[in-house]
């Protein structure tokens, strides 16, 4: 199965990974998690290129390509055989991230963003994709919470953007069905456990 995490930052995504991926481990099943922008030696080049804060002059046009050639490079390098391994695989972030990031955070196109993806994933369309919902200020009260001052160029992004980002990711999510919307305020477990019933669900289809 290939699935997915999507959201804001500070949404959720990796705690709730991290759940999970322990979970398959003890119900004996392979697992392969990886992250985007990354997961390939190439992608992570591409991945200190786009978050670089030094690279404060970088058009829109560019990030999205590099987030695309980061991609497909994940996506033929690792993905596509580990699915063939019958491994479970778990992104956090995949081609939604752009389409919310780069399409209606940025200003991209709809029908670019979704002719570049395509080209990216090729036939690797994720099974599932879980849209970890938190409301922006939720996100930015969690930023100043953590301890992370050190925020990359992206996360650097003004409050207005993320509003957008939200707002794409929640119209994603009612136009294709693979898209579970869960409620990121809710509790740890609670999230835990939304998430790994709707995988049985899947799986008893
Ligand atoms: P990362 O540190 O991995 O953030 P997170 O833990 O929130 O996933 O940085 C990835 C950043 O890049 C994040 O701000 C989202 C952004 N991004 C895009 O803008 N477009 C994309 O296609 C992807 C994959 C990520």
């Amino acid at each position: 199965m290939f699935l997915t995490f999507e959201g804001i930052d500070f949404c959720g995504k990796s705690t709730q990974i991290d759940l999970l991926e322990k979970y398959l481990l003890n119900k004996n099943k392979k697992v392969l998690v990886i992250r985007e922008p990354g997961g390939t030696e190439i992608s992570e080049k591409i991945r200190r290129m786009l978050l670089d804060k030094e690279n404060s002059k970088m058009f829109m046009e560019t990030e999205f390509l590099l987030f695309s050639a980061s991609r497909s490079q994940l996506v033929r390098e690792k993905i596509q055989p580990y699915l063939e391994r019958e491994f479970y695989v778990i992104s956090d972030r995949f081609h939604d991230s752009s389409s919310a990031y780069q399409g209606y955070g940025r200003g991209i196109s709809p029908d670019v963003i979704s002719s570049i993806n395509n080209l990216a994933i090729g036939k690797s369309v994720p099974d599932i994709t879980f849209f970890i919902d938190i409301p922006v200020d939720v996100a930015e009260q969690r930023r100043q919470q953590s301890s992370i001052d050190n925020l990359d160029r992206i996360e650097n992004s003004n409050e207005d953007f993320f509003y957008r980002v939200r707002e794409g990711y929640l119209k994603l999510a009612e136009r294709e069905k693979r898209f579970k919307v869960v409620n990121g305020t809710e509790n740890v477990e609670v999230i835990h456990k939304i998430i790994i019933n709707e995988i049985e669900k899947f799986e008893e289809r």
